[in-house]
């Protein structure tokens, strides 16, 4: 098997996510502590915490964790569901067990790394790119060019990391219609669905339609609790789970007792959090849109549709990467330039740059960044 290669972005991450001053590009919403998530939960679930104990847990999941997440989607039951140690590990299971040497698969460019290089260190594999002049939308002619007669996979991911992008619902139901014709897998990275600017463009989670579908999630990115390390894959086809939690036996085992514990919570009082994060988003895009308006000349922007990360363009004749490289090592601030994203499948953009707005600290690096601008 292929050296999978450096993941760039958390490469990047690792160097500085801890280090910068203002950390301007996060892709998960604003954290909160240990001691407002018990707030939100009953005096018998708090008694239930204080309690708790550090035994191994179900491999698939706490049977409380796994029926608070099938409670998030219409058709499907606990059986549905298995947990994995954050998204990442749902991601490398679920290639492995779906691809083999001879097979074929079809992603999306730019995108998180990982959804690319683990097919790509498994078998052949196609980029569909996502460009700027045609809105990031997702053109299906290419997804029926790029289909060979061996393509077991295709993986999408909307809201979009990097660009914020939603394709329409009539969108997904042609892909769907063009994968179950050729009996291919759709894996679907919903990891920042829930955070769609409006509840209108929001998709259905794709193991609710598609009986080959898979839904990735995590608290992550739309709770703001990475820390957690909890994540899922939801999906109709029982045997593929069984496959994937056979080799989830060789990773993590089974996820952190207390994590589930906690995420169960957070489940619970969804409704409570999501409200909370969609006025942090509302706030900061309203700073960003009036900075990225003030300074047209340099930014090109646009709203993104959902998430909380967007991808503008920059407009100034040093190029991005050497613009993010003079923020960051002059003035702390840390944006992430596109080059992160190059892919070697599919085109990537060169002069956007991620901008993260989900935490609450951004608005001390959009300050500063106006300072700089301004002088
Ligand atoms: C699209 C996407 N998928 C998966 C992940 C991995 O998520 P986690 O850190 O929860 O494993 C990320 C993290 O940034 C992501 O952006």
């Amino acid at each position: 098997m292929p050296v999978l290669p450096d993941f760039k972005l958390e490469t990047f991450f690792s160097k500085w996510e801890f280090n910068a001053k203002y950390h301007m590009c996060a892709s998960d919403m604003e954290s909160m502590t240990l001691q407002e998530l018990l707030n939100l939960s009953s005096d018998q679930d708090r008694e239930n915490w204080n309690n708790l104990n550090f035994k191994y847990i179900e491999t698939y999941g706490s049977p409380e964790l796994r029926l608070a997440v099938a409670d998030s989607y219409k058709k499907l039951s606990s059986e549905n569901i298995l947990a994995f140690a954050g998204a990442q590990e749902g991601i490398y299971v679920a290639m492995h067990c779906i691809l083999q040497e001879d097979d074929h698969a079809i992603i999306i460019t730019p995108n998180y790394q990982s959804s690319e290089t683990i097919p790509a260190s498994i078998c052949e594999v196609s980029g569909v790119g996502l460009e700027a002049d045609n809105n990031w939308d997702l053109d299906l002619q290419k997804i029926k060019d790029a289909i060979r007669p061996n393509t077991r996979l295709i993986s999408i991911n909307f809201p979009h990391n990097p660009t914020g992008k939603v394709i329409s619902i009539e969108t997904l139901n042609d892909l769907i219609n063009i994968a179950r014709e050729q009996d291919i897998y759709l894996f679907s990275d919903e990891v920042y669905r829930l955070m769609e600017r409006s509840e209108g463009i929001r998709l259905p989670q794709i193991a609710d339609i598609y009986e080959k579908g898979l839904s990735l999630n995590v608290m992550s990115k739309s709770y703001g609790l990475p820390g957690l390390r909890i994540g899922w894959i939801a999906s109709q086809d029982l045997e593929l789970l069984d496959k994937m939690e056979k080799m989830k036996h060789y990773l993590s085992i089974c996820n952190s007792s207390p994590s589930e514990f906690l995420a169960v919570i957070a489940l619970k009082s969804s409704a409570n959090i999501l409200k909370r994060n969609h006025k942090i988003i509302e706030n900061n895009l309203k700073l960003l849109n009036s900075f990225f308006t003030q300074h047209r000349d340099l930014f090109e922007w646009n709203e993104p549709d959902g998430g909380c990360i967007g991808y503008p363009k920059y407009l100034g004749s040093e190029g991005v990467m050497t613009f993010c490289e003079r923020l960051l090592e002059e003035h702390g601030i840390m944006l992430l330039p596109g080059t992160i994203y190059k892919s070697a499948i599919g085109p990537t953009p060169n002069n956007h740059f991620r901008v993260g707005y989900g935490r609450i600290a951004m608005q001390d690096g959009l300050r500063k960044f106006q300072e700089i601008l301004d002088n």
